[in-house]
């Protein structure tokens, strides 16, 4: 455990006796879920060891402890991106004090377009697996004393946490999709070309974050769920262009439902047969 992480921890513990074993990061559309959290403490990363500062527009870069439904959660309301020029330590920082704090299960979410042509505006994705198209692996580099060297990624997505996520949607009244996410690393958003070879690769959903997270996470042995917004589909697909805003704009719509499949999620999970 890198020493920034152990005083970060120290810091986290001092603020509330909450111990909780579920981790959420909220990435962009899945803010509002915020509102539902009785909040037990909260801190701006800018006051935690190591947290590098997060600068996009929908990304507000706080650390909650408090109840979703009822469950301890410990929420990390926005992430540090690798295409704002953060190094993949600084990318997965937050993850890796998440688990030295305790958390067994994270749960990360984030906006993606959609390749998949049956994937509209709105619906949300449920991760079956990834392919790192980010051109850089977040293990590269001297490895924390402890921890595994070559990490196993045969099933980064917990099916048990997966199939809680089925039937957190089944209980806000929507089925959601399954998919491939592929990500990149972004800024600019992909050309048509791009999408038409991602989609022969195998991909359903792009985006430019969460992969470099639940690599780590599994180093760390937690289990990992992960769910995307689809805000729009992905370039040359509807033939209309992308737009920052437009990604902002459609989470904005659907995030009643974004908050209410988070609460399901939790209270599911609160149940003593789904966590470990
Ligand atoms: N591409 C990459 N990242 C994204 C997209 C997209 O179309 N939509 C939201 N995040």
């Amino acid at each position: 455990m890198s020493a920034s992480s152990i005083r970060a921890v120290a810091k986290i513990r001092r603020l509330s006796a909450l111990r909780p074993t579920l981790g959420l990061v909220l990435g962009s559309g899945f803010g509002h879920a915020l509102t539902d959290l009785e909040v037990a403490a909260r801190i701006s990363y800018s006051r935690l060891p190591g947290f590098p500062p997060v600068g996009v527009s929908g990304h507000a870069g706080e650390l909650f402890l408090g109840h979703l439904a009822g469950t301890p959660v410990v929420v990390l309301s926005g992430r540090a991106h690798f295409y704002e020029g953060h190094d993949m330590d600084g990318v997965t920082h937050a993850v890796r004090t998440l688990a030295a704090l305790g958390v067994r299960d994270l749960l990360l979410t984030n906006a993606a377009g959609g390749i998949n042509r049956r994937f509209r505006a709105g619906d949300f994705m449920v991760l079956t697996d990834h392919i790192n198209f980010m051109g850089v692996n977040p293990l590269r580099g001297p490895n924390p004393a402890g921890l595994p060297r070559f990490v196993d990624m045969t099933r980064v997505y917990d099916p048990d946490l997966s199939a809680l996520l089925h039937r957190a949607g089944r209980a806000s009244g929507f089925k959601l999709r399954r998919g491939v996410y592929l990500a990149v690393s972004g800024p600019s958003y992909e050309t048509p070309a791009e999408i038409r070879a991602f989609a022969r690769l195998g991909a359903d959903a792009v985006g430019m974050s969460t992969v470099p997270e639940a690599v780590v996470a599994r180093q760390c042995g937690l289990r990992v769920a992960a769910l995307s917004c689809i805000t729009n589909l992905a370039a040359g697909i509807s033939g209309s262009a992308l737009s920052h805003t437009e990604v902002l704009a459609a989470g904005n719509r659907v995030k009643l439902v974004a908050a209410r499949l988070l609460r399901e999620f939790a209270q599911l999970y609160g149940q003593p047969a789904n966590h470990r």
